[in-house]
């Protein structure tokens, strides 16, 4: 450390960053530790570590429904059944230096994310449909959360038989996966559930449905997975998010929102998404 040379505008800033650090940090939390360590990184979570929540504020009223990304999540591409390491240090105390800083590296497609239109039709990609034009308008709002039949794959007779008013705007659609548990699963499971393509099409002819939430990598069941993606990227005007945590929370209508990182040029996106009651 004593090595180190700073210009004194570096040091003035870093003197800042800790003590706004210090004035932020909450400390008045019941203190326990879960067994998580925040990043699957080496160094075990100090004994009084931070609280890990799914809902917040007052009786629950806003529902985390995005995974946390963990190394051990199932990815089903590259050849690979899960994610694998995507976190890193660059810089370390440990090592000397006078911060942590890591590196973050992760599939567009990773965890709790969205499609844009490019993903699926190369004239789209090509003509900058990407994530930066998703219309935030449609990813937050007025949601309904619904069960689908667990015996079957969404097909159109699915669609027709879950009566899904006029108007609705934006469905999650939540399926044997979340009983599954396959999100939680390392290993990438094929036979997840989704949409067929005759379910995909007859949501597109006889709803007003403009954003497809599921709960596993993939909007489409395996089986149907072009075709599906086909139908319901073709118009630009369906926005999908996948692999959405929907566990432990009450079929209904909630305020949903949803935010993309805003990457011009990509064809999908890490997404948060919360639920408010
Ligand atoms: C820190 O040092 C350890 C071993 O001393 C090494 O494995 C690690 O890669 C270093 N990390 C950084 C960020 O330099
Ligand atoms: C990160 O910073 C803390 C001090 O706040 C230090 O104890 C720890 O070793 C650092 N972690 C790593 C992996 O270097
Ligand atoms: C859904 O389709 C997949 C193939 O993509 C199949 O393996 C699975 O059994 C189907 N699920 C149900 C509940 O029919």
């Amino acid at each position: 450390m004593a090595k180190l040379k700073m210009s004194s505008t570096l040091l003035l800033l870093s003197v800042l960053l800790v003590s706004l650090a210090a004035i932020s940090s909450p400390s008045a939390h019941p203190a326990y530790d879960d067994g998580t360590d925040s990043c699957g990184l080496v160094g075990a979570a100090p004994k009084a570590g931070p609280v890990r929540r799914e809902v917040y504020g007052e009786g629950g009223r806003i529902i985390d429904i995005t995974h946390f990304y963990r190394e051990d999540m199932p990815f089903g591409e590259w050849g690979r059944v899960d994610l694998g390491q995507f976190l890193w240090l660059r810089m370390s105390m440990a090592n000397g230096s006078l911060y942590n800083f890591s590196e973050l590296k992760l599939p567009a497609h990773a965890g709790t994310h969205v499609d844009a239109p490019g993903h699926m039709f190369k004239d789209y990609f090509d003509a900058g449909f990407d994530i930066d034009t998703l219309d935030l308008d449609v990813l937050n709002g007025p949601a309904l959360l619904v069960d689908v039949p667990r015996d079957k794959n969404i097909t159109a007779e699915v669609m027709e038989s879950l009566h899904i008013p006029r108007g609705v705007r934006r469905v999650l659609f939540r399926t044997l996966n979340t009983d599954k548990k396959l999100m939680w699963k390392k290993e990438f499971d094929t036979s997840f559930v989704g949409f067929m393509k005759d379910g995909a099409q007859w949501l597109v002819d006889n709803t007003d449905i403009k954003l497809v939430g599921i709960d596993y990598l993939s909007v489409a069941a395996l089986v149907d997975l072009i075709p599906t993606h086909l139908v319901f990227l073709e118009s630009r005007e369906i926005i999908l998010v996948e692999a959405l945590k929907l566990e432990n929370v009450e079929a209904g209508i909630y305020s949903l929102h949803c935010l993309p990182l805003r990457l011009r040029g990509a064809e999908g996106s890490p997404i948060r998404c919360i639920l408010i009651k």
